[in-house]
């Protein structure tokens, strides 16, 4: 089955949905817990060792009917299963999307076209098991005898982000090699990087699954020029390894075929961590560590395949964030985690969420009329309490936020996480309750303010509240709560682009600039730049007089 085409605003829940917005929209969050003494019982999900609390959001019971309702009426049951049954669901690719695949278990079963593709995975986890025992053992050494002590993963988009984020993220589980990630085509960025490197001693992960990337051939020739500078050719094989669908490519860049781990076209780039793609994973934390992160995206799978809507994670969150995108009309969410170690969680889940559902037209191929996807952004705390809270609790706009915690820190400093975890709570608190004119005016006084003080600097300092919030709180940073959190994330996209009646899994959209670019490449040796626009006439003008 092709995943349903119904435009979501024609459904009877959405009517419903606007009927009650028009109702709920202004009641004050505030009020319903006053209301009802069971609210953050009744909106709480407990499961393993996560903790999920939606109820700081603008909705009521009601509004959780309508928008099961609406996941009823636009078949998400159905397109679930047309997912994990291997359906062309990426039809515009003509691909099925069966990253759930790469973390299922041995037993499991995933077939695309007829074929159970379980095997295949299983023999390419064992590669990726063998050589980074290899590697960190030292057994296997570089071109002068010598252990490897770095690893530079050259890859961009789907083939960075998702290794490079969670690299950062386990840091605390990592081995003695040091990692590296090349990914602009900004050749400083390659050359700040090898700058310091030892080439005896490093070895070269290149991932690119079409293998045709500007960005990844160009680093990994630069690097490859710099390794010949100092190596012979018949060193490469001992130092460069590639993860590609493109077998004959990687093979003309002169990778050894051995060298070589295999991908598939139904990993889509963005969710191709959990494939080889997550070599340098593997190589930074250990396999077993790497199968901890697969085990948990798992768990999570079975969570979201199996669970009813009202109690199924993915699926409460993507409808809430709904229900603030199109109704409420809210432009962004911010994704807060409290831990310095989710440092690049955002911007790994920009290109997840940006990418797949940043759609105008829908899956009949007509162009959409109402919202789609979100703007996410987002910062650790507490750091960006000091950066751009300021906005979230004063500003104009409505920014619903996923507050992300962890109950336990990973070094047990006590003092510390209590101080972190105080911020954390209060911050939701803040967000809900806002502060009274009245409080305002009472704290003023408190302070020995004068009267003329206290009227002018009231209004400045009341904090309206009602701001939206969902407290994600984990036991523990692992490896495996982290493969839960981000699978969390994958199917609340996968949820939102059935919702929003979209093909989450092609990204069309990165290929104008890309062709438009490599064509002004060619030009800048050219006398003149007729065929643009003025503007741009003018910049390559300019930039032409600094070459
Ligand atoms: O940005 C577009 C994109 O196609 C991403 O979807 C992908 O993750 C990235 O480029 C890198 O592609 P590749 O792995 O083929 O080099």
């Amino acid at each position: 089955m092709a995943l349903p085409k119904i435009n979501p605003t024609t459904t009877n829940a959405w009517k419903n949905l606007q009927e009650h917005f028009n109702q709920v929209k202004d009641l004050k969050m505030k009020s319903l817990f006053a209301e009802d003494a069971d609210r953050a019982d009744k909106m709480t999900i407990k499961w393993e060792d996560f903790y999920v609390d939606f109820s700081k959001n603008r909705i009521t019971e009601e509004t959780i009917n309508h928008l099961l309702e609406l996941a009823k009426d636009c078949k998400l049951e159905e397109a679930i299963k047309a997912q994990f049954d291997g359906e062309v669901i990426n039809q515009t690719e003509g691909r099925a999307v069966l990253h759930t695949a790469l973390r299922a278990s041995k037993e499991e079963v995933f077939n695309v076209d007829g074929k159970n593709v379980i095997p295949e995975i299983v023999q390419v986890k064992e590669k990726i098991k063998n050589f980074t025992e290899q590697v960190t053992s030292g057994q296997l050494k570089g071109y002068t005898g010598k252990a490897f002590t770095d690893i530079v993963n050259i890859g961009i988009g789907g083939s960075d982000l998702g290794p490079a984020m969670v690299v950062d993220s386990l840091q605390y589980y990592k081995n003695h090699l040091t990692t590296h990630f090349v990914s602009n085509v900004d050749g400083d960025h390659v050359n700040e990087v090898i700058k310091n490197l030892n080439p005896e001693t490093t070895l070269f992960v290149i991932v690119s699954k079409t293998f045709t990337t500007q960005e990844t051939l160009s680093n990994a020739t630069t690097i490859k020029n710099w390794f010949l500078s100092q190596a012979k050719e018949e060193d490469i094989a001992k130092h460069f390894v590639a993860v590609s669908t493109n077998i004959e490519k990687v093979q003309a860049f002169g990778i050894d075929s051995n060298n070589i781990f295999p991908m598939w076209n139904w990993v889509g780039g963005r969710f191709s961590l959990w494939s080889a793609v997550g070599l340098s994973i593997s190589l930074s934390v250990g396999y077993a560590n790497f199968e901890q992160l697969l085990k948990g995206a798992n768990a999570m799978d079975k969570h979201f395949k199996n669970q009813p809507f009202n109690q199924n994670i993915p699926v409460i969150l993507a409808l809430l964030s709904v229900w603030y995108n199109n109704f409420f009309n809210a432009e962004s969410e911010a994704v807060i985690p409290y831990s310095q170690y989710l440092n690049q969680f955002a911007t790994y889940l920009q290109q997840g969420i940006m990418e797949s559902n940043g759609k105008s037209v829908d899956r009949n191929g007509d162009k959409i009329d109402y919202q789609t996807g979100t703007i996410i952004w987002g910062e650790p705390g507490t750091n960006s309490q000091h950066a751009f809270f300021q906005l979230i609790h004063q500003g104009t706009k409505l920014i619903p936020a996923d507050f992300i915690g962890f109950a336990q820190s990973l070094h047990g400093n006590q003092d510390h996480q209590d101080k972190l975890m105080s911020n954390f709570f209060a911050q939701t608190e803040a967000l809900l309750n806002g502060k009274s004119k009245t409080e305002i005016v009472e704290e003023l006084k408190q302070s020995n303010a004068d009267e003329n003080s206290i009227k002018t600097l009231t209004p400045f300092k009341v904090f309206e509240g009602n701001k939206p919030t969902n407290t994600i709180f984990v036991n523990k940073l692992t490896p495996e709560s982290l493969g839960k959190l981000i699978a969390m994330y994958e199917h609340k996209i996968f949820v939102q682009g059935v919702i929003w009646n979209i093909y989450s899994y092609d990204q069309f959209g990165v290929e104008l600039g890309k062709q438009l670019a490599n064509k002004i490449l060619k030009e800048f040796d050219e006398q003149s730049n007729t065929n643009h626009d003025a503007s741009t006439s003018n910049l390559l003008s300019h930039y032409k007089t600094f070459r």
